[in-house]
């Protein structure tokens, strides 16, 4: 049992840190809109501290967090949009601790979410 979760970690820790170089190089590159930007990177975040145990919240790490749904996965279906995450941030979920989410970390968390689409 131990060993087995000595292992998971030692894959995923490096997987989540190449995760980080890469969304900071696309970033840098394109310098899009820089507050999106900086919302989606403190989403990432977010995410790593909040959701990683239940959620693969990177693409490419499924099987490793699988209770919910993959963020890539959620970030694909036809339904996602800035609003529908909105509106989830405000129901309680069965499953989920009911985390207190400021507003401003819901948009942190949506905008990484969507920035996920197409990956
Ligand atoms: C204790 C485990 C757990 C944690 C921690 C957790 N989730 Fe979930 N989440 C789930 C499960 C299980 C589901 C799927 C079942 C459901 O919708 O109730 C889910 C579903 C979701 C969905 C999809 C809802 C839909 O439309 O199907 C979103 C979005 C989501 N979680 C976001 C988050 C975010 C963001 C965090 C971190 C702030 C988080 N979750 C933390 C267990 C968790």
């Amino acid at each position: 049992m131990t060993r087995s979760i000595r292992i998971r970690a030692g894959v995923a820790v490096p997987i989540a840190l190449s995760g980080l170089l890469f969304v900071s190089a696309v970033h840098t590159a394109t310098g899009a809109s820089r507050t999106a930007e900086r919302a989606a990177a403190e989403g990432h975040r977010l995410a790593q501290a909040w959701c990683q145990n239940c959620h693969a919240v990177e693409p490419g790490m499924s099987g490793w967090f699988d209770r919910g749904p993959s963020f890539q996965a959620i970030a694909e279906r036809e339904g996602t949009t800035a609003l529908s995450l909105k509106v989830f941030w405000r129901t309680s979920h069965p499953t989920m601790p009911n985390l207190v989410i400021s507003p401003e970390q819901a948009e942190a968390l949506s905008s990484y979410i969507l920035s996920l689409k197409g990956d």
